[in-house]
């Protein structure tokens, strides 16, 4: 069996990380764990109980009593848990893009994510998707990876995801939230998203999903030697 190894997977929003590094562990055998969906959990059980998520001592308050929990299905998919109950596709509302984002530049909530994050790659491989996977969360990853692609490339995937999903928004709200987003996560004070400098640059902006998969596998593999 190959040596243990971890992909650190970091870029902007929409720039097709989660379902590339999906594609990814799954052609490669190895686990994937989406963090952008720990922090949408996290941002879901702060909407439930009405807490202002920018209140950040009321967030940090409430961490411990949570009960976040990952799990995964036989189909070898995580699914985010609140106080026992599955809410994978809740955190999936566009409303909880936006009080991710909030939640996620408290430093309370990113302490409290870390361990959860690290553990995942101390038991298997991974491929793990975020902001600050390559620069905070695994600084040792095998591979890191920084995938990208121009915010109007992005919002037109978000758009047309958001429509086939049954929950359009016009395409110039998607733009707005997206370049928004994009500001906050880079601005942030605590673990901004940018690349990590041993991390490979990948624009995902004129290929195709079958095109970007291959680059990224390809990359994955000569930089792992596998
Ligand atoms: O990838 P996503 O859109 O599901 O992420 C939701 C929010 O969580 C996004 O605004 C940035 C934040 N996030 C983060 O700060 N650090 C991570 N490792 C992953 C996500």
């Amino acid at each position: 069996m190959a040596e243990k190894y971890s992909v650190a997977i970091d870029g902007p929003s929409g720039a097709g990380k989660s379902t590339l590094a999906k594609a990814a562990a799954a052609a490669l055998g190895i686990c994937y764990v989406d963090t952008g969906a720990i922090y949408r959990t996290i941002g879901y059980g702060v909407y439930r109980r009405g807490i202002d998520p920018s209140d950040a001592g009321a967030v940090a308050a409430v961490l411990p009593d949570m009960q976040l929990e990952m799990r995964y299905d036989q189909a070898g998919l995580q699914r985010m848990m609140l106080a026992g109950e599955d809410v994978t596709d809740q955190i999936r509302l566009p409303e909880m893009s936006r009080y991710a984002s909030i939640v996620s530049a408290i430093p309370a909530v990113r302490d409290f994510l870390l361990e959860l994050q690290r553990e995942q790659a101390r038991r298997h491989s991974v491929i793990m998707d975020g902001r600050d996977i390559g620069t905070v969360v695994l600084p040792d990853a095998t591979v890191k990876i920084f995938l990208t692609a121009a915010p109007e490339v992005r919002a037109m995937r978000r758009f047309r995801e958001l429509e086939q999903r049954g929950t359009s928004q016009p395409y110039d709200q998607v733009l707005r939230e997206i370049v928004d987003r994009d500001y906050a996560d880079t601005h942030r004070s605590i673990a901004p998203l940018r690349r990590a400098e041993d991390a490979v640059e990948l624009d995902t902006g004129a290929l195709t999903f079958e095109e970007s998969l291959r680059l990224l596998l390809e990359t994955i593999r000569r930089r792992a030697k596998l």
